[in-house]
Parts: structure tokens; sequence; C-alpha cells
């Protein structure tokens, strides 16, 4: 089963216009056009627009860091996954920040999904236990919750176009602390597609891509991605740096590379 690998930069509320402009622009000088990778820059909502004419569209894609479930309406403050429709191929939907400083529900995170599947945006799904949950032993049943509730209002077809991203509250942006082993992620991914098989089949699961984020830097990337069942990589802190965020791209192109013609590294 092949499924594209996904490099996801999350710029989260870094970067002015301006600034977000400049490290495209880097980015496109490091950066070639793969065709098994897809590369996807999440800026802040203010840089959507001026991106969207900006890059070079063989090289990447534009995801929104969220949005408004509500299609229009008197919701100040809010923008809408209808007037993104245009702008944007994917959003990240349901981020750890999200749930922990704004309390976004499950259910408020399940109509998002649903609404950016209406408005034909692929939703990258962040699910992820906290320190508390993990060492409560409590790790497979908050994953259980967040994707069958975020799912629910999907048909199977929907969902094979989902992307999840297993991000552990307790591995975010603790680049000298605690990171996932790969053992950690592994068990996580594993139980995440074989949830959406038990509900929608494996041909649905199979398809489906899923992605580990959390502290991944240039040099354990390849570690991440290596892992059975991971198709990428969600990438904070690490892709607001050009030489850093480049360099992890690289290796994923090294490691598909070597995959494709495996006896010429012999
Ligand atoms: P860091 O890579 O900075 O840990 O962030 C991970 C993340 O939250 C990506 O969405």
């Amino acid at each position: 089963m092949s499924r594209k690998t996904l490099i996801v930069a999350n710029w989260k509320m870094h970067l002015n216009v301006h600034e977000a402009s400049l490290l495209v622009h880097r980015l496109s000088e490091r950066i070639k056009v793969h065709r098994s990778i897809e590369i996807v820059l999440a800026p802040s909502m203010l840089s959507l627009q001026p991106l969207s004419q900006e890059i070079d569209r063989r090289k990447f894609r534009l995801s929104a860091q969220d949005a408004y479930f509500q299609d229009e309406g008197p919701y100040t403050g809010e923008v809408s996954f209808t007037m993104l429709r245009d702008l944007v191929h994917y959003s990240i939907i349901g981020h750890s920040a999200r749930r922990v400083y704004f309390n976004e529900s499950l259910e408020l995170i399940r109509d998002k999904v649903q609404a950016a599947v209406r408005n034909g945006i692929v939703p990258i799904l962040c699910v992820g236990e906290t320190k508390e949950e993990r060492l409560a032993g409590e790790t497979k049943q908050i994953i259980h919750d967040q994707v069958t509730t975020a799912l629910s209002n999907l048909t199977a077809e929907d969902i094979e176009q989902v992307v999840i991203a297993y991000e552990p509250i307790w591995a975010i942006s603790t680049f000298e602390g605690e990171v996932a082993k790969p053992d950690d992620m592994k068990k996580a991914m594993k139980y995440i597609r074989f949830q959406i098989a038990e509900l929608y089949g494996q041909h649905v699961a199979d398809k489906v891509r899923l992605l580990y984020g959390g502290s991944v830097n240039e040099h354990d990337a390849r570690a991440y991605l290596e892992i059975e069942g991971c198709d990428g990589v969600l990438v904070g802190a690490a892709s607001l740096n050009y030489h850093q965020f480049s360099a992890i791209v690289a290796s994923a192109e090294r490691m598909n590379s070597e995959r494709r013609n495996p006896s010429r590294n012999d």
C-alpha cells in the first residue's frame, strides 16, 4: 500500500506576512520538486492569501491551522472553512494547543472536521494524550475517543482522505527533554489504524495517512519516517528554520529514493 509521504510545517503563531514570505522564498531555493513527497506549509491565517499567490505549487501546498465550523454568520473573530476553500488544500484541526488553550471539545473538533470536508478541505486531525493521561495508562482510551468522535460524521469515503497526526502532548516542543520513542509511536499509530479498520474497514484504514508530531528535527526525522505505518511528520519549531526544515525534506527524499532503488545502496 503506497501512501505519499507528507511533511507538514506548522508555523503556529510565528512570523508576520513579510517573514513568512521570506521563509517561503528561502525554502523554495533549497527544496526541489519531489514527486514522492508532499510538502505542506501552515502559516498564520493572515499569510495564507499572500502566500497562495507566491508559492511554487509544484513544491508546496498550503494548510490552515484551524477554522470555524459554521460556513458564515455572526461569529466575530472567526474565519470559516468556506472562506478558505480556494486558498488551502488542508487544515490542521484539533491541535493540542486548540484543545488545551481554547478548550475545544471532542464535539467541536468533530464539527470542524465535518465542515472542512464539506468545503473540500482535507483535515489534518491531531490526536494525542497528555503526560498525566499517559502515566495513568489512558493513552489508548484517549486516542480512541479523539479519533472516533472526530470522524463520526464522515462517510467511509471521506475518511480515506483524512490525515491523522499523532502528537503526544508531552512530546511537543521538548527538544531537550522527553521525546516519543519509536516504540511508543509505533504502538499508537498501529492502534489508530486498527481503530479505523474496525469502524470503517481495512480498505479505508490502508488509505488514511498517519503522521507523527512532537519535537521532530533534522536529526531524528528519518527515524520517525522509517517506522512502519508512519507516512510523514508534522513539524513545529524546526519548520521555522529553513536549514532544518529543508534537511528534514531531504532526509525523507533520501529514504524514499533508497526504498525505490535498494540495490544502489548495498
Ligand atoms: P514541535 O515540533 O515544536 O514540538 O511542535 C510540534 C507540533 O505541535 C506540530 O503541530
